[in-house]
């Protein structure tokens, strides 16, 4: 875990790291992933129509499975595959030990406690976290390596991130690789699953509370869905600078619902001075991104809790004018969240393919009554819509032909 580079200080180990991530990232690679994403994307409507009660555990498999094709070139067939238990059981585990949950980040002394002591739970938590993370590390990358073929003199060509990390760093199949880079290569992919799982998994769910408590904005988006891309076909990525209004609801969602509405804690490496107060090296700095003058600002955002795109639109377009959630939800400055085109990408695809395809509704209870849950996020530094209990149905017979026929 002592590599997991999202915790590790400043410094050359967190550089290198972050710069080889980067490398797989930055804005014009992300191109690169898209047509992994949208067979992944259809599969999880596929999945969505014949089980929409499952709603949680296909936003699992829908990241699991696209993530274990990007990262290590390993494609999973159904939810038995023994790779897919394995990253969303790792997945699972790791984020029961996130920060944000136990007395002893309050009371650091409950470290020293046994952990058969009550309070001191989280030690188990802990060493479970650490043995899912060494799983995740080991065993798909073990596969990526041995499935290794050089098949271009550029590295990037590789069909996967490892298999790029592996060319190069010029490994030869069954040759030995320098333990130190093979753990830095290691971390790189697992990172990209940790950093991203629950992030997307919570802002999913924001996208599906959303849609079901605004029918209004679905139909609007709808009617745009069904302008630009017709009914023939399904959204792709390349229609996203058509659609105004998809990429407005986008915004607003990214605004609305917060994975990480306080951040990640910074700390200052030297004195510094702000608006006039002095903070001391090694001060943690915690920015509310939610709250005050952020993006619930009521001055920035009129009536902030409201759900509504069309603040970000004026004359037909994206207003550039109203302050744009991406440059605060995804942190700041050299820690800024290096997957977040990525995130943006699958995020746009995913919410363009549902609406093209599904109504969202309310949930029913048991005499076919609708009910309302109003919105609310849970505690804790990863956040979660308390409910995201909903309806999913096909918006016409048309529309599960299209599905089917995909
Ligand atoms: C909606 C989805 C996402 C949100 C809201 C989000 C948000 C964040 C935030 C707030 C940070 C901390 C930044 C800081 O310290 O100021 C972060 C870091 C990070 N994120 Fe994301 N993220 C998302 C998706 C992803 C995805 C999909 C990936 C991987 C492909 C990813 C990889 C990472 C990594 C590796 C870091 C650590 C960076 C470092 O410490 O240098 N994130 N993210």
């Amino acid at each position: 875990m002592e590599y997991i580079f999202g915790f590790l200080p400043y410094g050359k180990l967190w550089r290198r790291q972050r710069r080889d991530f980067w490398h797989h990232f930055h804005p014009t690679i992300v191109p690169k992933y898209r047509s992994i994403e949208v067979v992944h994307t259809r599969v999880f409507l596929q999945r969505l129509l014949e089980s929409p009660s499952k709603l949680k555990a296909h936003i699992r498999y829908n990241f699991a499975t696209t993530m274990l094709q990007v990262i290590y070139d390993i494609k999973v067939q159904d939810e038995r595959d023994d790779y897919a238990v394995m990253v969303e059981d790792c997945v699972r585990i790791i984020s029961q030990a996130a920060p944000g949950q136990f007395l002893v980040e309050t009371l650091p002394f409950l470290r020293h406690v046994p952990a058969w002591v009550p309070g001191a739970g989280f030690q188990k938590a802990f060493a479970a976290a650490r043995a899912a993370y060494r799983e995740l590390q080991r065993r798909p990358f073990a596969e990526a390596k041995r499935s290794f073929v050089r098949d271009s003199r550029d590295p990037d060509m590789q069909s996967s991130i490892a298999g790029s990390l592996l060319a190069r760093s010029g490994y030869v199949p069954g040759a030995d690789i320098d333990p130190e880079e093979q753990k830095i290569m290691e971390n790189i992919c697992t990172i990209t699953i940790i950093g991203g799982s629950d992030t997307t998994f919570s802002m999913m769910q924001g996208v599906f509370k959303a849609l079901s408590l605004y029918p209004d904005v679905q139909k609007i988006a709808q009617a745009e869905l069904d302008a630009v891309v017709g009914p023939d076909r399904l959204p792709e990525h390349e229609d996203r600078d058509n659609l105004v209004y998809i990429n407005a609801l986008m915004k607003e969602i990214l605004r609305w619902h917060l994975p990480i509405p306080i951040g990640i804690p910074h700390k200052t490496m030297e004195d510094d001075d702000f608006r006039g107060y002095f903070l001391p090296a090694e001060t943690i700095i915690i920015v509310n991104v939610w709250y005050g003058d952020i993006l619930h600002d009521p001055v920035e955002y009129p009536q902030p809790d409201e759900f509504r795109p069309e603040r970000f639109i004026r004359d037909g377009q994206l207003n550039p004018d109203i302050r744009d959630p991406t440059q605060y939800l995804f942190g700041f400055g050299r820690r800024i969240c290096p997957g977040r085109h990525f995130a943006e990408d699958a995020l746009f695809l995913t919410i363009a393919s549902v609406l093209h395809v599904f109504n969202i509704g309310l949930p029913v209870d048991g005499d076919g009554r609708s009910y309302r849950i109003e919105y609310q996020q849970s505690d804790g530094m990863l956040s979660y819509p308390e409910d995201c209990e909903c309806t999913i149905r096909p918006r016409s017979a048309e529309a599960v032909k299209l599905l089917m026929n995909t």
